[in-house]
C-alpha cells in the first residue's frame, strides 16, 4: 500500500519559518517520522513538497490507481484553492488534511478550509504529530473501506 504525502507552499522552510507557530521540526524531520510510522503500519510513503498549486493538482490527478491514500498539508492553498478541492474530489483516492498549527485559533482567514470538505478527515494543531495521527487515521479508513 502506497501513501502520497503532499506538502504545500513554504513548508520547505520549516525549522526556520515562524518557529513560534510551527516549532523547530524540519520537512526532512517530518518525512523521517512518517517513514518510520509507515514501516510500523506496513505502508510505503512517498513525499512531495511544492510551492506550485498546479503541480499539486497534477500529482493528485495522477494518484488514482497508484496510491491507496493521500495525506495533504495544502498550507496556504487550504484557504484559497478551488482547484485543489476539485482535484481531491475528482479522484477515487481518500485524503486526510493535516496542519501543524491550530488554524482555528489563528487569523480569521485561516478558519475556513476549502480543501477539507474533499477529505475524509482533518487533524490540526499537533505539530508533527498531526501528520502521524493523520496517517494512522487514513490507513484505518482505507482498511475499513476495504473490509
Ligand atoms: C499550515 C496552516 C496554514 O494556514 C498556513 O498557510 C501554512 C501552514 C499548518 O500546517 O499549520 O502554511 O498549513
Amino acid at each position: 500500500m502506497k501513501i502520497l504525502v503532499l506538502h504545500g507552499p513554504n513548508l520547505q522552510l520549516l525549522g526556520r519559518r515562524e518557529p513560534d507557530v510551527y516549532g523547530l521540526v524540519t520537512l526532512d524531520g517530518i518525512t523521517a517520522a512518517l517513514e518510520a510510522k509507515g514501516v510500523e503500519l506496513g505502508v510505503e510513503i512517498e513525499s512531495v513538497q511544492s510551492n506550485h498549486e498546479g503541480e499539486l493538482v497534477s500529482l493528485i490527478g495522477a494518484s488514482d490507481g497508484v496510491y491507496a491514500g493521500i495525506l495533504i498539508n495544502p498550507a496556504a492553498y487550504t484557504h484559497t484553492s478551488v482547484a485543489l478541492f476539485d482535484a481531491l474530489r475528482a479522484v477515487d483516492v481518500p485524503a486526510v488534511e493535516v496542519h501543524l498549527s491550530n488554524t482555528a485559533a489563528r487569523e480569521d482567514f485561516r478558519h475556513r478550509s476549502l480543501t477539507a470538505p474533499a477529505c475524509v478527515g482533518q487533524i490540526t494543531g499537533f505539530g508533527v504529530e498531526s501528520y502521524l495521527l493523520g496517517l494512522a487515521g487514513l490507513i484505518d479508513f482505507i482498511k475499513r473501506e476495504r473490509s
